[in-house]
């Protein structure tokens, strides 16, 4: 599974690319805001930090404006990738997009449905959200199942993108029923390590090889 990092903070996808855990990175416009930043100057430091691909989003929501802004985005770096909403004219776009080679992310996908036909538009990923469904007391991760039974079903390409990524159980869930990619907020991303074995095993070894009064090298 590849794991991309969920912020426009520059510090922590530094900290997680450092310790070789970042594939790629997705914003949104709450993030942009989170983070203080100007959307193209953040976006071109993220994409020359990573080698993967970087989710940047339109904010435009009619076909015209939205391949306005598309364009200028594509122009941020050769590891962009185009962030589109789940609508009619987000899905037109994709198509138009995908068709010139630029790789696309559909997002805010809430049903099977919706993650169908962003297949059928040529989308590089689908995003669906997780956390948002679970807010409303409905499985987000019974979505990322179907999902991968219908794209298995048929073979597409699109690649699930595992997003509102809220706890460490998402992220193995996501992994168990086969998403292509979680997108995790550093904290999360960095709660993966934690086990509290790991921890009382790591004090109990270091207490013993004290004892030896050894020293390696
Ligand atoms: C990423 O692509 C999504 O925009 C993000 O994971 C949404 O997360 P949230 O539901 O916690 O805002």
């Amino acid at each position: 599974m590849k794991f991309f990092v969920d912020t426009a903070v520059v510090d922590e996808i530094k900290e997680l690319n450092d310790l070789g855990l970042v594939d790629g990175v997705t914003t949104n416009p709450s993030l942009i805001l989170k983070s203080g930043r100007d959307i193209i100057e953040v976006t071109k430091e993220i994409c020359s930090l990573v080698d993967g691909p970087v989710s940047a989003e339109v904010a435009a929501t009619d076909y015209e404006t939205i391949m306005k802004e598309a364009a200028v985005i594509a122009k941020i770096a050769d590891n962009i990738c185009i962030k589109l909403p789940l609508t009619l004219d987000g899905l037109k776009a994709c198509k138009a997009l995908t068709s010139d080679g630029h790789k696309t992310n559909v997002t805010l996908c809430f049903s099977a449905n919706q993650a169908l036909l962003a297949a059928k538009a040529g989308a590089t990923y689908i995003s669906p959200f997780i956390g948002r469904l679970d807010d409303m007391a409905i499985d987000g991760l019974d979505l990322i199942a179907e999902i991968r039974q219908i794209y298995d079903n048929y073979d597409y390409d699109t690649q699930i993108l595992a997003a509102s990524i809220r706890t460490v159980n998402h992220v193995k869930e996501a992994a168990l029923i086969g998403a292509d990619v979680s997108t995790v907020p550093p904290s999360t991303l960095k709660a993966l390590v934690k086990h509290p074995l790991t921890d009382k095993g790591l004090e109990a070894f270091l207490a013993d090889w004290a004892k030896t009064g050894q020293t390696i090298g």
